[in-house]
């Protein structure tokens, strides 16, 4: 595993974030492609992981509140389901949910947090250790769909794991890439580990739409800011004006977001020249949601039996406890 960067206890982060030339050469593929597709993983720069913490204190984005919900009633028994376990979060942003689980245990020792986003990863992780008395924070700066190995360090070192994954992320990826990605998770969390997991379920269009496209254009603001962010490190030259952003449920069981070229025009990225049509779109995101079955079917197919199923007396979401058998 890479150089630490800072050892100051009971923070630790280790830096294996992709380096900028990875960036470069995602984007330009990502825009040569017939549908020009942006990763996900890109929007969550600093600014881009603000808008986000907004997006889900919006009054339309219900899965943030339901979720806490469910982990707020249910915490009592999730926390004998993880029992002495480390626990480790996946795509942890500001570390808000797990204090819920936190509260609920107040000896856990040592909680490992994966993100993309560093400043955003250690400063969270800073704040959590002075919540939490006793709490040790191993921060690492990854991209967490990758497969990664954790740094055998004696606080995890044959200790037993418990995956966190909130927030229906797991949404944002294709259904096939979601089983290599439990496959992936399952070796993290080696030898026989668990994994709690946040999914967001099935629903009508008319809830569904507004949370991905609000009233005060947070989502849009979301989506665009990728394009400032390739301005600012790919030393390219979007003119936001030039741009809009959509959002609708496609009936195969997803959101589409996408990126729109409001013109015909030309844009530079370094010495790279991309073109677009008026009324091109660029696609940014997917956000799959599932029914209870489907996502246990998901899971099997990863060799992941479920423990359990919680949900909101609304079923609009759900968090699954899952146990590796593979
Ligand atoms: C991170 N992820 C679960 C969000 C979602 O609901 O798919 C990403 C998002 N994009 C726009 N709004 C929310």
């Amino acid at each position: 595993m890479a150089a630490i960067l800072n050892q100051q206890a009971p923070v630790t982060l280790y830096d294996l974030h992709p380096p900028l030339e990875d960036f470069r050469t995602e984007v330009l593929q990502g825009l040569s492609q017939p549908q020009k597709t942006l990763s996900p993983k890109f929007l969550y720069d600093k600014t881009g992981s603000e808008l986000f913490d907004a997006i889900c204190e919006l009054d339309e984005y219900y899965l943030t509140r339901t979720e806490m919900a469910i982990l707020q009633t249910n915490a009592a028994e999730i926390a004998t389901f993880i029992g002495d376990g480390v626990l480790v979060e996946f795509g942890s942003g500001s570390s808000q949910k797990v204090r819920l689980l936190l509260d609920a245990m107040p000896h856990l020792e040592t909680y490992v947090a994966l993100d993309i986003s560093k400043q955003h990863l250690y400063e969270s992780c800073v704040q959590l250790v002075g919540a939490y008395e006793g709490l040790e924070a191993i921060a690492i700066c990854t991209d967490y769909t990758q497969p990664l190995h954790l740094p055998e360090i004696p606080p995890l070192k044959g200790k037993r794991k418990v995956g966190f994954f909130p927030g229906s992320s797991i949404g944002n990826l294709e259904p096939t890439d979601v089983i290599q990605f439990l496959k992936n998770a399952a070796m993290i969390l080696e030898p026989q580990g668990d994994f709690l997991i946040g999914v967001d379920l099935k629903k009508d269009k008319v809830i569904l739409e507004p949370a991905y496209d609000d009233a005060k254009g947070v989502s849009a603001a979301f989506a665009l800011n990728v394009l400032t962010r390739i301005n600012r490190e790919l030393n390219a030259n979007f003119n936001l004006q030039n741009f809009s952003y959509k959002a609708f449920y496609n009936p195969i069981g997803r959101i589409e977001m996408y990126i729109v070229s409001l013109i015909e025009q030309e844009v530079q990225i370094g010495d790279a020249s991309i073109s677009f049509q008026a009324g091109e779109h660029i696609r940014t995101e997917h956000s799959y949601k599932y029914s209870t079955v489907e996502f246990q079917d998901l899971a099997a197919m990863a060799g992941f039996q479920t423990k359990c199923v919680w949900t909101d007396p609304d079923q609009l979401f759900s968090l699954h406890y899952l146990h590796s058998v593979a």
